[in-house]
């Protein structure tokens, strides 16, 4: 039995990281980078917008949103920013390293209620981590959709992750992508400024149009908002909000507000129901 294999029949337990081994590691910018994980046989199915706990053995957990396809269950994706103690160390692993998953928690993006109408994609630097399934999934099964538009905005044209397959959307007809960075390069030829102007540069047909929102929580707010005042209603714009979690299963109340689990009940929740949360930082 491998090393691998003799622990993988314990990681059935929703505690118990299950190792995996790191296929192959993309620098995107600086300070992000994806990682392919191995999960053996059958892959590792989820929807879009879930997230799994990674574990860097002796260090610690992070949740980290699956920014892969979720059509294409293995190798698992995902997309990381090194900004402390266990997504920094994680940046210094190599391909071969193994890593600890468990997951797939959360409920996802509405994606079924998606299905006939318009769907507009919001993202917000990271932000287009978790989304990237989203985008995937329409572009696989576009019958399905109305018209799609994906806005997305970074600091700088450094800061932009995925820029390769942004350059593929952007020259497809049927999703409309627009990019913007908040500060300009000599080589940049797009929009200047931030996300929340774009809202104002595209078609939304309000009455059949769900909207899905993701990046840092000014971001969110201000999208939030520019979406409500060209008709949307708060139940049909979706955001996915990120808060401390331990658990990921619902026990510890690290990630609570009220009555709702965020690790659980989220991290995509409706507007209309996280308003009033969307200015704390813990909850
Ligand atoms: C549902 C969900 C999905 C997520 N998806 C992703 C994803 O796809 N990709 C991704 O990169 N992240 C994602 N995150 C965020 C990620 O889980 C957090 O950034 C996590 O805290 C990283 O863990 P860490 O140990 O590396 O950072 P931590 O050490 O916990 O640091 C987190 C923050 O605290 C600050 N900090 C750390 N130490 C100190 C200190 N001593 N003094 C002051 N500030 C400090 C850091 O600068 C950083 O901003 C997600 C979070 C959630 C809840
Ligand atoms: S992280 Fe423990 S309850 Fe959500």
């Amino acid at each position: 039995m491998t090393e691998l294999s003799s622990i993988d029949s314990a990681s059935r337990d929703p505690w118990v990281p299950r190792p995996t081994r790191i296929l192959r590691r993309k620098q995107e910018t600086s300070d992000t980078f994806t990682l392919w994980l191995g999960v053996g046989e059958g892959g590792a199915p989820f929807a879009p917008g879930q997230f799994n706990m990674l574990y860097v053995f002796g260090v610690g957990e992070a949740a980290i949103s699956i920014s892969g396809d979720p059509d294409v269950a293995a190798p698992l994706v995902h997309t990381i920013r090194a900004v402390g103690t266990v997504t920094g160390r994680m940046q210094e692993l190599k391909r071969g390293a193994t890593i600890g998953v468990r997951g797939p928690y959360g409920n996802g993006w509405p994606i079924a209620e998606a299905k006939g109408k318009d769907v507009l994609i919001v993202g917000g630097g990271l932000g287009i981590a978790p989304l990237r399934p989203v985008i995937y999934f329409v572009l696989r099964h576009r019958s399905l959709f109305g018209r799609v538009t994906l806005l997305f905005g970074a600091r700088s044209p450094s800061a932009l992750v995925f820029r390769s397959e942004l350059e593929v959307w952007r020259r497809r007809t049927d999703i409309t992508t627009q990019v913007i960075v908040d500060h300009a390069a000599r080589d940049w030829t797009g929009p200047v400024g931030v996300v929340p102007a774009l809202i104002d540069s595209v078609p939304i047909d309000a009455s059949k149009t769900i909207a899905m929102v993701c990046g840092p929580e000014l971001m969110m707010r201000f999208t939030a908002r520019s979406l409500l005042r060209r008709g949307l209603s708060a139940g049909d714009v979706f955001v996915s909000l990120e808060r401390n979690m331990k658990c990921a299963l619902g026990f510890c109340g690290h990630c609570q507000y009220r009555e709702t689990f965020l690790c659980r009940d989220g991290p995509v929740v409706r507007l209309d129901r996280v308003e009033s949360i969307f200015d704390r930082r813990e909850v």
